[in-house]
């Protein structure tokens, strides 16, 4: 294959652009992620050539499926990453990598997501491998990591009921902003997607080095932030551009709550609050992050007497245009 494609909806496209970091750093090859709905009008360049990977936690969101069927029509071999064993998804693409997290009975996709994102990483492990784009013992390092990964979720449900006590604290917010950085990026996405669904407030995830681009106007007096703060053993200082992403922030009012990794010391000087979660590998640590943020979502929504479990408006699986 000469370059991927990733197809999917709503949280699912998220857990595949964390997937995209990771099979670009790692396989290095080419990776586009398209929300399906868009790519299946575009009349989009893809040939034998192509990878098409299509995430869906049901296996029966429409646009999804449709995007697969205009791949297959093309050429491109589909790879499913699928939750729901005999799902239309999986029966037509050519191969399926079940995520296996159980039936998921609430309407936000949570463990589905942490279970999308891991099959992800696991794709593009196995993309290094074959390819022979990362040294051996680079790649066993790595499945070394993940394997650790069970045991830092458990540890970080635990450290992640400290969301449950900003529930009633933003509970009147009108607005939340996330910010994150490299993979950070789509796990502050997907934390406003979440709080919009469960909390019916507006939120919005931006990429912390776009804030001096215009988001930054938004910030006032007592505007909530949720930072994603890259480990300070992430490359290119990405650390300590966020860090400093954050005084800036804070120096025109905001309120910070930053979830960083243990023993990051450059942070709580400047936030009202860290979560401080399980060291783990850069590209893995979204698997982590991703909880602290669904927790957030549903305090603030518990705090405002919603139903987290089914939020209004909202199908589970959405089987129509
Ligand atoms: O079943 P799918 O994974 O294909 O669903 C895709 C989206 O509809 C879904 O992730 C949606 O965004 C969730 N409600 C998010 O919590």
């Amino acid at each position: 294959i000469s370059k991927v494609v990733i197809v999917a909806c709503g949280t699912a496209a998220y857990a595949g652009e964390i997937a995209r970091y990771a099979i670009e750093k790692w396989a290095r090859l080419s990776v586009a992620v398209e929300l399906a709905h868009e790519f299946r009008y575009r009349d989009p360049v893809i040939d034998a050539g192509t990878l098409v990977i299509a995430i869906s936690q049901s296996g029966e969101t429409m646009d999804t499926l449709m995007a697969t069927r205009y791949a297959k029509e093309h050429g491109a071999k589909v790879l499913a990453v699928c939750n729901t064993q005999g799902a239309t998804l999986a029966r037509e693409s050519d191969a399926v990598l079940y995520t296996h997290a159980g039936p998921e009975v609430a309407v936000a996709s949570t463990k589905a997501l942490v279970a999308q994102i891991t099959a992800g990483l696991l794709i593009a492990l196995y993309l290094a491998d074959v390819r022979g784009a990362q040294p051996a013992a680079e790649l066993q390092r790595l499945g070394l990591e993940l394997l650790k990964l069970p045991a830092k979720v458990t540890e970080t449900i635990a450290i992640a009921k400290i969301g449950e006590q900003l529930g009633e604290t933003f509970k009147d917010a009108k607005s939340v902003l996330f910010l994150g950085r490299n993979v950070g990026f789509p796990v502050a996405m997907e934390g406003a997607l979440k709080l919009k669904e469960l909390a019916y407030i507006h939120a919005e995830g931006f990429a912390a080095g776009e804030l001096k681009h215009g988001p930054i106007a938004l910030i006032d007096q007592g505007q909530p932030v949720i930072v994603i703060v890259p480990s300070p053993n992430a490359p290119d200082s990405l650390n300590a551009k966020v860090v400093s992403n954050i005084q800036e922030i804070r120096a025109r009012g905001a309120r910070v709550i930053a979830i960083a990794e243990q023993g990051d010391q450059s942070v709580a000087d400047f936030v009202e609050q860290v979560i401080y979660l399980p060291s783990t590998e850069q590209l893995l640590a979204p698997v982590l992050q991703v909880i602290p943020l669904q927790v957030f979502a549903m305090a603030l929504a518990s705090a405002k007497g919603l139903d987290v479990d089914q939020p209004r408006n909202l199908a589970k699986s959405v089987t129509v245009e």
